[in-house]
């Protein structure tokens, strides 16, 4: 039954890089804060490899969750599938923050956009509709994260179901009271 718990969170991760309307093409990354605390925000899940559980996201290299990670290289991910009321609670550490002209390159002009704002994302504007582009100032990154441990809750009746999976574990996986 453990083992089919990961295969199956794998499956339906994979399956969200493909499909845009997944419940877990979406999530929450969480990084630590220079000062105190932790920030959040949402993120498209791009690359998930199953054999060693790599995640790949796409962001532009002057966002807070950059600098972030290179001062503190873990972070936490939240995935929920609100139909099937199943949580996914990943703790991860960072393995690559990098150029990628040829992804880049092959992103249609409209993505192209969320990367080479003349102003770095979270400065003031006066009206969203100022925003100038300079496609030629690349500041696309790919970030590849490896998981370290993953939380698998689902709610149903009579038990909720609730295990516990890490690396360090070989993800064997052990049930914990919910
Ligand atoms: C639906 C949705 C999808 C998003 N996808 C991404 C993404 O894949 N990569 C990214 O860097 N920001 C994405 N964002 C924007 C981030 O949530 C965040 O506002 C932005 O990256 C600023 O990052 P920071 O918090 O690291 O400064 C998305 C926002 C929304 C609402």
């Amino acid at each position: 039954m453990l083992s089919q718990i990961l295969d199956d969170c794998k499956n339906q991760l994979s399956i969200a890089v493909k499909n845009k309307k997944h419940p877990f093409r979406l999530f929450t990354l969480s990084t630590q804060k220079k000062d105190r605390g932790s920030q959040m925000r949402t993120v498209v899940i791009r690359d998930f490899n199953q054999d060693n559980l790599h995640f790949t996201i796409y962001t532009d290299a002057r966002s807070n969750k950059v600098e972030q990670l290179n001062l503190y290289n873990q972070a936490q991910f939240l995935f929920y599938d609100s139909t099937r009321l199943v949580q996914l609670i990943f703790e991860t550490e960072l393995i690559s923050i990098e150029e990628d002209n040829y992804i880049y390159e092959s992103l249609p002009e409209r993505m192209k956009k969320d990367y080479t704002s003349i102003k770095p994302p979270g400065s003031r504007l006066k009206a969203p509709n100022v925003v100038k582009y300079d496609f030629s100032r690349v500041y696309f990154r790919k970030i590849t994260f490896q998981s370290l441990s993953m939380e698998y809750l689902k709610l149903k009746r009579p038990n909720h179901l609730r295990v516990h999976f890490s690396k360090s574990d070989q993800w064997k996986g052990c049930f914990l009271t919910p």
